[in-house]
């Protein structure tokens, strides 16, 4: 054996990220709402009130949030689903937000969602082989015999057996169901999928598998996930960067490594301080952080921080309304309250250094 001479250490030069695949833009959507009487004032839900992400190609945003901060109707805007009150979607070079239905239907075949109950998103009259070729006869997609083996591939890609196409989705468990569901959203070969809260309805035995086998098919098939949960030690295993939701808007954006190290924003503070820490090392609230009362309405939203009236750092300046700055490369946080500390961005409810 030769003996080689180590080179001394250099670094590998940094690859370029992948590029951009969704860009979410100023995005609103406003539901109008029945007036109470005549010479009432017509009121609007804004579920989404401006909201801005990007996800790039192969990657994983995760949308966090508790419930009613518009995390699916944001992902119902980017699927054309909800109707877009104001601001873009783009996917790639393609704003769907202009699309006329022709060309939207065209383009769905590029963006695939599943669902949170897999119970509900199959009809139970179908046989679920047929429900996976559904997207394919929809749009026109092969020839009968390669729609035919495009299931079977689909099945064995989800870790179905080839037979069980010709059940009915009552013969299958809610795991099982999930496989179902992501092998019809996968039909169409997409660029970007779309899942809310795909894991929350199964028991906690099956969710691994579950996030397991979507994270082999992102490998392998160079997926984009949007990725909508409620549940941070989920979020934290998954996803790339993660984006905060509070009452129609982001409050924080960042690197999952650096979110988890260090959550800027009170409210994400709040969110982290009810996960347990599985272990040191982590600039955490000094203790739990207990939000009192439930957010305002987002038919009438405070003018200024929407979070302020529950937060335990409120103070002057947050009766104005705050927009995402860039703390750190990646990292963007709507608070004020966040300074620098030789360096470090400290949000108003953390210890000035790791221990
Ligand atoms: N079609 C609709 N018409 C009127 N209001 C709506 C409609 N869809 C959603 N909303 C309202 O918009 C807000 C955001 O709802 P959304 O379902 O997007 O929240 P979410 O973050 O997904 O919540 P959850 O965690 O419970 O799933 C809520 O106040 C909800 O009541
Ligand atoms: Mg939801």
């Amino acid at each position: 054996m030769t003996n080689l001479i180590p080179f001394p250490h250099m670094p590998a030069p940094a690859e370029p990220p992948p590029p951009v695949l969704l860009s979410v833009t100023d995005l609103k959507v406003h539901f109008p709402r029945p007036r109470n009487g005549l010479m009432a004032k017509p009121e609007v839900v804004r579920a989404v009130d401006g909201v801005n992400f990007e996800v790039r190609r192969g990657t994983t945003l995760a949308v966090v949030g508790e419930s009613g901060s518009g995390k699916t109707t944001t992902a119902l805007a980017v699927m054309r689903l909800a109707p877009i009150t104001a601001g873009s979607v783009r996917l790639g070079l393609t704003d769907l937000s202009l699309l006329g239905d022709e060309a939207m239907r065209q383009a769905r075949r590029r963006v695939q969602m599943i669902f949170q109950d897999p119970y509900s998103s199959l009809n139970p009259r179908q046989r679920v082989g047929d429900a996976v070729r559904a997207p394919l006869d929809l749009m026109g997609i092969g020839t009968k015999a390669e729609r035919a083996a495009r299931v079977d591939e689909l099945f064995a890609a989800v870790g179905l057996r080839p037979e069980q196409q010709h059940l009915f989705p009552h013969q299958f468990s809610g795991g099982q169901r999930q496989r179902i569901n992501i092998a019809r959203a996968l039909a169409t070969n997409p660029e970007l999928v779309v899942c809310d809260e795909p894991v929350s309805a199964l028991d906690i035995a099956i969710r691994a598998q579950i996030l397991n086998l979507l994270a082999r098919l992102q490998r392998e098939l160079g997926l984009t996930y949007l990725f909508i949960s409620h549940d941070m030690a989920v979020v934290e295993h998954i996803c790339d960067e993660i984006a905060v939701m509070y009452l129609g808007q982001v409050v924080e954006r960042a690197p999952r490594q650096a979110f988890f190290a260090r959550p800027l924003h009170p409210y994400s503070a709040a969110l982290m301080s009810a996960v347990p820490t599985v272990q040191g090392g982590r600039t955490r609230a000094a203790q739990r952080i207990r939000l009192v009362g439930d957010p305002p309405s987002p038919i009438d939203p405070p003018a200024g921080c929407r979070f302020a009236g529950r937060c335990p750092a409120a103070g002057p300046g947050c009766e104005a309304p705050q927009t995402l700055r860039e703390m750190q490369p990646g990292h963007w946080v709507a608070c004020h309250r966040v300074t620098r500390v030789d360096g470090q961005p400290v949000g108003p409810l953390q210890m000035p250094a790791a221990a």
